[in-house]
């Protein structure tokens, strides 16, 4: 059975999917322990669940070393077979990501390399773009850089907002992580060889 850490800074729709799919009797993966950054609206659904939360709060660490200290030592209490970034709105410092990775793997809304970044769905409404994406990839010290393990095509229709189209981006994130997840889980990806593709 494959352990998860789920870390989160929002509204944690995708957590909740996650969650939902991996209490199917036969899923082979469960979700451990939630984590986030700071009082996220998402821990509701662990709670839901009965999974356990921590918080690392941001705003109480005098740097983003010090903050990725503390998170490292509460990964290491769960020690997950895999860390999914479900929304985690901070760039991780290379040293924790040297630990998990390739065992860290991360959502996007958008089909990464295009439209990295904080914004990615705002970022593609600005291009002008006819089409976005969502995508499931490695974690590595780059923002958004690390091997992609699935993505799909979103179209932009022409009275897309921000939130309307990251609406309905989320649902194909969800579907790719679960995939995702599943994959690994059954042995059908291999994250180690999947992060070694140059
Ligand atoms: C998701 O779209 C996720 O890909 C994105 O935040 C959203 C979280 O939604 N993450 C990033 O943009 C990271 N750069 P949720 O809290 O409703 O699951």
């Amino acid at each position: 059975m494959l352990t998860i850490v789920v870390l989160i800074s929002g509204t944690g729709s995708n957590l909740r999917a996650l969650l939902e799919a991996v209490s199917e009797p036969d899923f082979p993966a469960r979700v451990i322990a939630v984590g986030g950054d700071r009082e996220a609206e998402g821990f509701l659904h662990a709670e839901a669940f009965g999974i356990p939360t921590f918080m690392v709060p941001w705003e109480q660490f005098p740097s983003r070393e010090d903050w990725a200290q503390e998170l490292a030592t509460q990964l290491e209490v769960w020690r997950p077979d895999l860390v999914v970034l479900s929304g985690l709105m901070r760039v991780l410092p290379a040293g924790l990501v040297d630990v998990w990775s390739p065992r860290m793997i991360n959502t996007h809304p958008a089909y990464l390399p295009e439209f990295p970044g904080a914004h990615g769905v705002r970022d593609a409404l600005a291009a002008g773009a006819a089409q976005t994406g969502a995508t499931v990839h490695i974690v590595d010290a780059g923002v958004d850089t690390g091997p992609v393990l699935a993505q799909e095509r979103v179209p932009i229709e022409t009275d897309d907002t921000e939130r309307t189209l990251h609406e309905r981006i989320k649902p194909v994130e969800r579907r790719l992580l679960i995939d995702v997840v599943r994959r690994i889980a059954d042995g059908d990806l291999d994250l180690a060889a999947a992060a070694s593709v140059p």
